[in-house]
């Protein structure tokens, strides 16, 4: 099963880019299900269908689907979530509010990976696209199977063996309401499918993360930041979609500007994204609502191609430690005895090698530290943080 994931800042295009694949990746005849794990859904109205929390037929070889935490929850976790609603509700929270707690925020995401997870061991779909919420920092959800395993080995275990120690007495006086084994059994068996979309996730020749952007300085940054974070969780960067291009060559006061701008945040684009592969949709007179418009969207971002393809499994930019020295290896081909700089600002990183820049936002690790020893070898620059 082939997954692409489209992220980006809001409002660049994630959804209709998510449509317009899944619709050209059904008509390239592949079964195809496109997903979205947004809370706030608009994947229905971008394809003028309505859809359901279960998968919808859209087209022929296309379903859609609105995940619904809630639903999922009750499905897949009701243990989980039934111990930390009476949890919360002991400690004095309505009934109501407990249950929308509970609800983390990108809960939806994890849900959908669950889902996912799912659907790759029925073979139903040979294409999943999944069309996520917009904030960077969803992109953090994306280790939840690594925090996940932290916490189950160091917590979970050893507060079981509490637990069953401490029912039979505790249990009766204390308000606070002990989990059962059956919360335990749950937490386990999503602690083995966390482990399975792990490693569904960093394989990069079925799961890929596209990114969308715009030819805008403000989208630039939100989009680096979620760059570094895909590269700190090792997730193959597969293409970048530049959306909203402007159109044609008519220069005029306005748009004269406005072209000499938007060069710029282009060149600003190559220079951040490196060698993520990129593709470019035009900036239409309209929205791209209903599928005849997605499909243009389709073709104009894809031409001839199947948008299924896998574009390039990248790790860009790689975060590491080594000997106790916190490690950067950048990806910068076809350097020969240039002139190196790096410069750390802040949260930013600049390297500039011969024609070559990369600017870099740094983890939040890596912020404040000196910079040591850089060594170019291979294709690979690896810096060192003191
Ligand atoms: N290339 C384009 N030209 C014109 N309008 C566009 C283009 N791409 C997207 N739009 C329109 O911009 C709006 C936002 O697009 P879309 O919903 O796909 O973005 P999104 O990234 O999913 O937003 P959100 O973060 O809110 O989920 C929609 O009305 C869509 O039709
Ligand atoms: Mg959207």
């Amino acid at each position: 099963m082939r997954t692409i994931i489209y992220t980006g800042k809001g409002g660049v295009g994630k959804t209709s880019l998510s449509a317009a694949t899944a619709l050209a990746s059904a008509r390239a005849g592949h079964r195809t299900l496109v997903m979205s794990t947004d809370s706030a859904h608009s994947l229905g109205d971008s394809l003028a269908v309505k859809l359901g929390s279960d998968p919808t037929p859209v087209t022929t070889n296309l379903e859609g689907q609105e995940v619904d935490v809630l639903t999922e929850m009750e499905r897949h976790w009701k243990e989980v979530y039934s111990y930390l609603t009476d949890l919360l509700q002991s400690q004095g929270m309505t009934e109501i509010t407990a249950k929308e707690i509970v609800i983390l925020p990108g809960m939806d995401l994890i849900a959908a990976l669950l889902l996912l997870e799912n659907y790759e061991r029925e073979h139903r779909y040979d294409v999943v696209v999944m069309d996520t919420a917009p904030t960077a920092d969803t992109l953090r959800l994306l280790s939840m199977p690594d925090v996940l395993r932290w916490y189950f080995d160091r917590f979970f275990s050893m507060q079981r063996r509490i637990v069953k120690l401490a029912r039979p007495t505790v249990g009766r006086v204390m308000k606070t309401p002990l989990p059962k084994d059956s919360f335990f059994k749950a937490i386990e068996t999503l602690y083995d499918r966390a482990q399975h979309v792990r490693s569904m996730l960093s394989d990069g020749k079925q799961t890929t993360v596209r990114l969308v952007v715009n030819p805008q300085k403000m989208v630039i940054s939100e989009t680096q930041r979620a760059y570094t974070y895909l590269c700190l969780f090792d997730i193959p960067i597969e293409l970048l979609v530049v959306n909203n291009v402007l159109p044609g060559t008519e220069e005029g006061g306005f748009l004269k500007e406005a072209r000499t701008e938007e060069k710029r945040n282009l060149e600003q684009i190559r220079e951040t994204f490196g060698e993520v592969p990129l593709l470019y949709s035009p900036r239409y007179p309209h929205e791209v609502l209903g599928i005849d418009r997605l499909l243009t969207l389709a073709s104009d971002v894809f031409h001839q191609d199947d948008p299924s393809k896998i574009y390039a499994s990248l790790r860009p930019v790689r975060f590491f430690t080594r000997g106790g020295v916190k490690k950067i290896s950048i990806e910068l081909p076809f350097v020969e005895n240039e002139k190196l700089e790096v410069v750390a600002r802040g949260d930013t990183l600049y390297v500039r090698v011969g024609w070559h820049r990369r600017t870099i936002l740094l983890p939040y690790a890596y912020i404040g530290s000196e910079l040591g020893e850089a060594k170019y070898a291979g294709t690979r620059l690896t810096i060192d943080f003191k």
